[in-house]
């Protein structure tokens, strides 16, 4: 089959991203229609991709009124606006890459998965977290039987103190309504990967978590309502002048500066905190997403599962202790310590794949995702797709059922 043929339903950072696939590999993908209403988002798809004018759209929905015009859409809007492009594309034939979370209520997740399964296409979310080579590797030492039956986990989703301050205070993901509890839109990768590491189905979940730090009441006296007007900005470790200015002195300008604006100077920089919203005071922002939560998970057979999700650290890699009956992991996203209690030892195995990690994003999750799914669409064999609509749809659901735990104070009984 000749490459893959691609529409990209929001032009922003992760459309750019799956573009790029297109640019590494062209054998196997090419866009070829963009709708992103932001000009400079939708012409540097369009230019690096020479996409044909009459397929460059500021709209979703110009593309979708016309016949379909590629095999398969990719679908990165922002969370509040996947589910009526994703039923608009599967109903229309083609096969749909929808960045995460697949819908933001739980019904609404339901019509997704249950319409792609009825359609018949090949349907991925990106859960990129299960497409990594580290992920691969820890899920077929688990999968060989040499630690026995996985008995309980424990996985550290260390944030980092910025890139809450960041995303979850300042940025698009800071509040409910706007967009998603922290669960479904930051951790629902994580309770994914949890469901996929552990196999088998999770049978009760509970949780509690809770906004701590970044709440007016925090704020110290003499605070400015915008970092650049604080006069104790020098001593808050949130500042925006350290976090984005900081990274322009450094040479640094792709993300979380690049979110900022578009013009990555010392003018532009410092003109978008004076006015936008990543110049604003930690303490005094519309955010009520909480900065700390654990989710407590009962398994078949009684195996158990816990998760964290802290914002007070440095960012890092995932951290995790998986427990067998015959040996133990211990996984930090790049290298697996495999103790093994008949020999009464331990083997490091290194994961990392340098070079290409590091240029393909999440830890070569992201491109591994394009890979999968391209493959899949190529090959008529859905089995390449590990995150389709059935498996998103069951960690979808571990996430709704947590934050009710979470909101009522009790330990919730999952149905699928
Ligand atoms: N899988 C991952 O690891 C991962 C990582 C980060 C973000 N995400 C998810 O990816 C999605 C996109 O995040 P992002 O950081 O790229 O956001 P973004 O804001 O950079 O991109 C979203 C784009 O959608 C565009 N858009 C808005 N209305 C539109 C319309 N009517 N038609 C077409 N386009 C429209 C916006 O202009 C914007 O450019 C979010 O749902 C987010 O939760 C996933």
């Amino acid at each position: 089959m000749a490459s893959v043929s691609m529409i990209v339903i929001g032009a922003g950072a992760r459309g750019n991203v799956y573009a790029s696939f297109a640019c590494a590999q062209p054998d196997k993908a090419r866009i070829v229609g963009v709708a992103e209403p932001r000009e400079f988002y939708r012409k540097r798809i369009a230019e690096q991709h020479h996409v044909p004018a009459a397929n460059v759209a500021a709209d979703w929905r110009e593309l979708a009124a016309r016949p379909k015009l590629a095999d398969a859409a990719l679908i990165c809007t922002q969370d509040d606006l996947h589910v009526e492009p994703a039923l608009a594309c599967i109903q229309q034939g083609y096969h749909v890459l929808l960045e995460k979370p697949m819908g933001q209520k739980e019904a609404d997740t339901r019509r997704v998965a249950q319409a792609a399964i009825q359609a018949g296409i090949m349907f991925a979310v990106c859960h990129v977290l299960r497409y990594t080579g580290y992920t691969q590797r820890l899920k077929a030492i688990i999968d060989s039987g040499a630690i026995g039956d996985v008995v309980s986990l424990q996985h550290l989703e260390p944030m980092g103190y910025w890139h809450m301050a960041h995303s979850f205070v300042r940025g698009n993901w800071r509040n409910e309504e706007r967009s998603s509890p922290l669960l479904l839109s930051k951790s629902c990768h994580d309770l994914d990967w949890i469901h996929y590491v552990m196999g088998g189905r999770c049978e009760r979940i509970s949780s509690f978590g809770s906004l701590y730090h970044f709440r007016k009441e925090q704020r110290a006296a003499g605070a400015g309502e915008r970092c650049l007007e604080c006069a104790v900005e020098p001593q808050c470790p949130y500042s925006a002048k350290k976090i984005y200015l900081g990274r322009l002195a450094r040479g640094e300008t792709g993300w979380p500066l690049d979110t900022v604006t578009s013009e990555l100077t010392q003018e532009g920089v410092t003109q978008a905190l004076r006015t936008g919203q990543y110049g604003r005071c930690v303490y005094a922002c519309d955010n009520d997403v909480v900065d700390n939560q654990v989710v407590n998970m009962l398994y078949d057979r009684g195996r158990t599962a816990t998760f964290s999700v802290v914002a007070f650290n440095k960012w890092t890699d995932r951290k995790t202790r998986i427990f067998g009956t015959r040996g133990e992991l211990h996984g930090d996203g790049q290298s697996i310590e495999h103790f093994d209690f008949l020999a009464d030892k331990t083997d490091t195995i290194d994961t990392r794949r340098a070079q290409e990690d590091d240029a393909y994003g999440h830890g070569g999750g992201d491109f591994g995702l394009m890979q999968a799914f391209t493959s899949a669409i190529a090959s008529g064999d859905r089995r390449k797709i590990l995150s389709g609509p059935q498996e998103t749809l069951a960690s979808h659901l571990m996430v709704f059922a947590a934050e009710r735990s979470r909101r009522e104070g009790h330990v919730v009984e999952m149905q699928y």
